[in-house]
């Protein structure tokens, strides 16, 4: 079998004074898919993010990024692994307020030289790279580039969220239920729009929600409770 983007071997993770809340035998993202991971509220779908990105480790068992276990880098070296190969899109779309919209979008390929690379090799710079993501998220106006964050509707952060995430084309794109906030329709385009998006850079898909619905419009779903034995058995 080839490399798996994501795999996970006999990973277990319990949150201090807690029972487990993980426990995933095995669990493999190919390099390519689009995934759709479905979970109720609290059964642990950020949690596993945050695993994935080697924010929190594992006490047993093991993360593997594209062949890389991540409990064997140092912090800061598991710092520039994430960044370098995962964009996320978060629940709250954590832009930075005080930004603009084009620094928030360009903010990744100042922590990671290889994002920057791919940025300026795909698009010719880092500046364009940020214009024209934008702009096929559906926000082309230069004006609207230089506004501070905190100024934007909710729709509009979570475009600037997704282009923050696609720039310089890290492997893994991860999304944590980002269109909890937006009507049923707007979330299908954004959705159609990020499969683009990711096809084009390359980067694989984990999108993770409550929301089921969703689930026909990815190549691939599980639910967190099959992969998942500390999961209670109502949610399987
Ligand atoms: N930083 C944390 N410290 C302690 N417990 C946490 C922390 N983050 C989440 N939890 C607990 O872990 C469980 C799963 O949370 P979470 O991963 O956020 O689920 P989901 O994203 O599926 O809603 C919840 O019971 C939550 O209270
Ligand atoms: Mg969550």
């Amino acid at each position: 079998m080839s490399q798996a983007l994501i795999e996970l071997r006999d990973l277990l993770f319990a949150w201090p004074g807690q029972a487990p809340l993980l426990d995933i035998p095995q669990f493999r993202l190919e390099a390519g898919e689009a995934l759709f991971l479905k979970g109720p509220s609290g059964s642990g779908k950020t949690t596993l993010l945050g695993l994935l990105g080697g924010v929190n480790l594992p006490a047993q068992g093991s993360v593997r990024l594209l062949g890389q276990t991540l409990a064997e880098l140092g912090q800061g070296a598991r710092d520039r692994f994430r960044v370098d190969h995962t964009g996320y899109i978060f629940q709250q779309f954590n832009l930075l307020p005080f930004l603009s919209v084009r620094e928030n979008v360009e903010l990744p390929c100042r922590f990671s030289a290889s994002r920057a690379k791919r940025a300026r090799q795909r698009h010719g710079s880092v500046d364009q790279a940020a214009t024209q993501l934008l702009a096929h998220l559906g926000l082309a106006d230069p004006a609207m580039l230089a506004r501070r964050a905190d100024s934007l509707s909710i729709g509009q952060q979570q475009r600037v969220a997704a282009a923050r995430a696609l720039i310089g084309q890290p492997e893994l794109v991860i999304a944590d239920e980002p269109t909890s906030a937006l009507d049923a329709d707007t979330r299908e385009a954004f959705i159609r729009l990020l499969f683009d998006e990711c096809r084009a850079a390359g980067s694989s898909l984990l999108f993770v929600s409550h929301d089921q619905s969703l689930a026909p419009l990815f190549d691939r779903h599980l639910s967190l409770a099959e992969l998942n034995r500390a999961a209670a058995p109502r949610e399987a």
